[in-house]
Parts: structure tokens; sequence; C-alpha cells
């Protein structure tokens, strides 16, 4: 049996720690190391322990992290997203890429419902004001009959259309760039509309819902002229990346109240700041914002921990055809 000190290191960043703690300590075949997230640090200590692998969550890394790797390790993301990495670094390194699909998307659909249903109902702001002694019934509203724009019919988007069409009686509206197959996906998903045309399907919406990648494609697609062409008095859930949205523009049609809400999981700035200090989203009614925990529940947390180890484990044994490469 291989001793201690042969077990290859795996380097892990506390919060994607913190989400596998149970799994992490239980490891018996890699040597877990822990490391702030910051990419110096990082790049330290996988030199310093001449890391195999290391796991990384929904920061960007684009600096020397990558160069102080051994050719043919692995930069595994702890998530589906891989806008943070630098695929060329990578590549120019030798190092392979992998993310965790197939294990979140219910959890991240999940959320995305539930913050819809937090606007539409003022679950959290009544239960606040019960606590506080206010007995104050406000009347929100209902989700079934509502009519719901998902934008990108990916793994998540169809399971946030799976939730509300087959669960909850909602109308599903859906964006998406390539639309073959168009009438099977319809009826497997629940879809009653689909097209690869912004302007044929959010502006009908009551309820319009992110899901497409962070990319140079989609930076800022939520911009001012697509907010301001939604229905009034729509909302807009983003648990996908902040870069797809315009803060301030959100901002401002959220306090013209052309827009009636907002659900936000995930921000220009994380940990949440306003990109301008003059419209400050926390300051606003109807907005409810949660510190991205998109898939951050126990079940999935663990699930993801496999996974990410798993994929690390079929690199070490070149069997690259099961592992979640990710290449772009
Ligand atoms: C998020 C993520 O929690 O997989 C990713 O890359 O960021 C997810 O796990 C979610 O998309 C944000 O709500």
């Amino acid at each position: 049996m291989a001793s201690r000190k042969d077990k290859p290191t795996v380097l892990v960043t506390e919060e994607c720690y913190r989400r596998g703690k149970e799994v992490y300590d239980s490891v018996k075949d890699f040597e877990i190391v822990t490391s702030a997230s910051n990419e110096a640090i990082l790049a330290a200590k996988a030199k310093d322990k001449n890391a195999f692998a290391v796991i990384l969550g929904p920061d960007t890394y684009s600096g020397p992290l990558y160069e102080e790797m051994n050719k043919g390790g692995v930069i595994a993301r702890f998530g589906v997203g891989y806008d943070g990495i630098n695929f060329q670094k990578a590549e120019n390194r030798g190092l392979l890429v992998t993310n965790t699909p197939g294990v979140l998307e219910t959890t991240v659909a999940e959320l995305t419902v539930f913050l819809a249903g937090e606007i539409l109902r003022g679950v959290g702001e009544a239960s606040k004001e019960l606590k506080n002694g206010i007995w104050n019934p406000v009347p929100g509203r209902e989700l079934q009959g509502k009519t719901w724009a998902i934008l990108g019919l990916g793994k998540i988007g169809k399971k946030v259309s799976n939730i509300l069409s087959f669960g909850f009686g909602v109308t599903v509206y859906a964006l998406k760039k390539n639309t073959s197959n168009s009438e099977k996906i319809k009826r497997q998903h629940g879809v009653e509309k689909l097209s690869s045309d912004y302007a044929e399907i959010a502006p009908h919406a009551d309820i319009v819902s992110l899901h497409l990648p962070a990319n140079e494609n989609t930076h800022r697609f939520m911009n001012r002229s697509r907010l301001e062409r939604l229905k009034s008095g729509a909302i807009l859930i983003n648990t996908a990346r902040g870069a797809l949205v315009d803060e301030n523009a959100l901002y401002d049609l959220l306090k013209d109240r052309h827009l009636s809400g907002a659900g936000l999981d995930v921000f220009g700035n994380e940990p949440y700041q306003p990109i301008d200090v003059n419209k400050d989203l926390r300051k606003l009614p109807g907005v409810v914002l949660t510190p991205h925990i998109g898939s951050n529940a126990k079940e999935c947390s663990r699930r993801m921990t496999e996974r990410v180890l798993q994929n690390i484990r079929f690199a070490l044994e070149e069997n690259y055809e099961q592992m979640d490469l990710v290449t772009v």
C-alpha cells in the first residue's frame, strides 16, 4: 500500500472544503490540502505541495495558478459554470479542466422557483414582520397560470421547465439558440413556445429566469434595452451568473416599477457590492437576494464533492472517457 506521502495531493479551496467536509475527511486515496481561494495563495500552495489537482469554486482564476501546476494535472470546478477558468492557460500548461454536471441541476432549479415564490407571496417579509409583532396579511400573487420565460434551455433550464409546467401549471416559453428537435423538447419539458428570438419569448412573460452560461456572447445579455422590453410588472430571476445582467439598468427599472421584482442569487461583484453605490439593489422593495447558494444544499454539495473527486480519480487512471472534461 502506498505510504501517506505517496498520495497525490488535491488542493481544495476552503469554501469548497466546507461544502464537502464529510466526504473530504473520509478520503483515503488523496492528500487533501485546503487553501484560501485567493489565486496567489492557491498558486503558492499548489507549488509547495506539488498538487496534482485543484478544486475551485466559481471565482475567476486567470493568473499564476496554472503555471504552478504540473502537466497532466486537473483544474476541477466544483460546479458547472466554467467562466472563471482560463482555458488558454490551462491548455498551455497541459492541464485538464473538469466540472460537475448532472448532480446539481434540480437544486439550482428549485432555488429558481423558490425565489419567484418568495417574491410572489412575500413569505420572508411577512415572517419578519410577524416576529416583530406586526400582523400584516399582504396579498400575494399565484404562480399557476402565469407565463414564465426560461432564457437558456440547458440542463438547468429544462429542470425549471419541468417543475413549472408539470408541477405548477405555468405556461413556459423558452429561449434556445438551437431549436432543432423542438417538438420533442417541447413535449418532454412542457414548453409551450420555443424560439431563438428574444423578442418572441421574453416580452410576453410575467417571470423571466436566466440559465445561460457566462461568456463573451452573453455578457450583460440583460442589458437596458432587453430589460425595457420585458412586460410591465415582470419579475427577473437570476441563478446563473451576475455577468449576464446590467445591474444598474435593472436597478433603474425596478426603481421606476417597470419591473415588479427580482430574485438574484448571483452578482457582478461577489460578495455583493453595488456596481454603482447609488444603485444599491439591497435598498429596493420586491428584491430578494441570496449569496450564490443555487447548488448549496447539503445533499447536492455531497454529490458535487463525490463527483469532483471522481473526476480527479479518472484523470489519474487516464480514464478520460468517463471524466466530465470541459473543452472550449
Ligand atoms: C450555483 C454554480 O450555485 O455550478 C455552478 O457553476 O455556480 C452553481 O452551483 C448556481 O448556478 C447559482 O445559483
